[in-house]
This record gives structure tokens, C-alpha cells and sequence, in this order.
């Protein structure tokens, strides 16, 4: 059985002040969640605060980002090595913002997901479909050429050392949930995907769905064979909503 992972991803959302009281919140309730494990991904500047008040919890925290370098004149970026400083077990790559606003192309963000993995970082490779794609009816061919992207870098093996989130991007922010059979199917596919490569790492990795998650749809949803634990943006600024969504993985 694959643990179920709920990551919130913040964004760029919040002050100390904010963070400090969404974290009380979710410490407060984390103890009913007891099967998954739960992670938030603040905004960089954030990381040093959120390390010292999760300490010690059975929370995790990760960055949104990261470079593809390890070091030197990159202004504005953050290596993998300083992610580590604030021991940071995640980092989202490929975030559809990322690759939609900053021009993130795959071969970007598969560089990014090794650049991670060697730091020892678990990568969260997120993928999915624009409306237009999916509209055109080509999917399941843009998932698969968003992991190949890595595969072809890192081999197959390497994905059982991140994490996967499909995420259509018709569904971020949008309200706009993917119906859990809808979800379910893409999932499916990746899990397949992956299967034809390696059975062992289809069996292992997580694949989370992210999209408008809430606590209102979440049990269904993480109720799905192959949808592993959610991203959630939205419903992970807010306490109780960001808790129901992880009671409800378990
Ligand atoms: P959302 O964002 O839950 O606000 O749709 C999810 C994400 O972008 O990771």
C-alpha cells in the first residue's frame, strides 16, 4: 500500500504573521491524521520560520522551486543546497505556473528534478493538460511527454525517488475540479505508463492529484485506486480546510 501524501502549496501567499497562525492550526489538528503524511511548500523567504515551528512535528516542508545550478552569479535563484540548509524534504518542479508564466520548458524541469533527487531532495513533478489539450484530446500524450522528459535524463528508476502530480491545469484555482473518474483515468494511464517501464516503480510511486481540491471533494477523490494524496493550493491556506483535506486521506 502506497502512504498518501497531502502537500500544500502556498504560493506566494502570506506574512509571518499568517503563517504562524495557519501552522498553530494545522499542528493543533495534525494528530487525527494518522496514515498520511502531510507537507506544506511555503514561499522560499518562509522556510527558515516554517523549519523552526514543524521541528520536531510530523509535518515535512518543501520549496516551490528550485535552480538547475548548484551555485554562483544566477540572481533571484535558489539551489538545491540551500533547501537543504533548512532541511526541506520536497520541491515542486514543473509547477504549471512555473511552466506557463516563467517559460519552463520540460527539458528545464527535468533537470530540475534531477538536480533535486542529487541533492536528496523529493521531487514533486507536477504535470497535466491545458483546457485546449484536453479538449484536442491529447492528454494522455502530454503527461507522457512531460515524464519521458525525465525518463529520458534519469531513467525510470528515478522517479520512485520524487513524487508525481497530476494536475490539470483547466482545474487550478479554477474551482474547476476534475471529476474523481476523470482524475482517475489519468492516473490510471501514468500508473500504466509507468508500469510498461518498470513495474516496481509504477507499484511505489505516489501519483497526487491537484486541481481545485477541497475539503468538500477530497474524500472522493483520494477515495480513487491511483490517486495517492492531493496538492492543494487554495484549501491549504486555511487550517481547517487544509486538516479535513488530510483526515480525509487517512
Ligand atoms: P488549487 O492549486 O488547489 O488552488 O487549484 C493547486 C496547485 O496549483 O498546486
Amino acid at each position: 500500500m502506497r502512504q498518501k501524501l497531502v502537500a500544500g502549496n502556498w504560493k506566494m501567499n502570506g506574512s509571518r504573521a499568517s503563517i504562524k497562525g495557519l501552522l498553530d492550526g494545522i499542528k493543533k489538528g495534525i494528530g487525527d491524521v494518522v496514515d498520511s503524511e502531510v507537507a506544506v511548500c511555503p514561499p522560499a523567504c518562509y522556510l527558515g520560520e516554517v523549519e523552526s515551528q514543524l521541528s520536531g512535528s510530523p509535518i515535512a516542508w518543501g520549496a516551490q522551486n528550485l535552480s538547475t545550478e548548484a551555485s554562483g552569479a544566477f540572481t533571484g535563484e535558489i539551489a538545491a543546497s540551500m533547501l537543504n540548509d533548512f532541511n526541506c524534504k520536497y520541491v515542486l518542479v514543473g509547477h504549471s505556473e512555473r511552466r506557463s508564466l516563467y517559460g519552463e520548458e520540460d527539458a528545464t524541469v527535468a533537470k530540475k528534478f534531477a538536480v533535486a533527487r542529487a541533492a536528496g531532495l523529493k521531487p514533486v513533478l507536477c504535470i497535466g493538460e491545458t483546457l485546449q489539450e484536453r479538449e484536442q484530446g491529447v492528454t494522455n500524450e502530454v503527461v507522457a511527454r512531460q515524464i519521458s522528459a525525465v525518463v529520458a535524463l534519469e531513467g525510470i528508476a528515478a522517479l520512485a525517488a520524487g513524487v508525481i502530480a497530476y494536475e490539470p491545469v483547466w482545474a487550478i484555482g479554477t474551482g474547476k475540479t476534475a471529476s474523481p473518474a476523470q482524475a482517475q483515468e489519468v492516473h490510471a494511464f501514468i500508473r500504466k505508463l509507468l508500469a510498461d517501464q518498470d513495474a516496481a516503480v509504477a507499484e511505489k510511486v505516489q501519483i497526487l492529484y491537484g486541481g481545485s481540491m477541497n475539503a468538500a471533494n477530497a474524500a472522493e477523490l483520494l477515495a480513487q485506486p491511483d490517486i495517492d494524496g492531493g496538492l492543494i493550493g487554495g484549501a491549504a491556506l486555511k487550517a481547517e480546510d487544509f486538516l479535513t483535506i488530510c483526515r480525509a486521506a487517512g
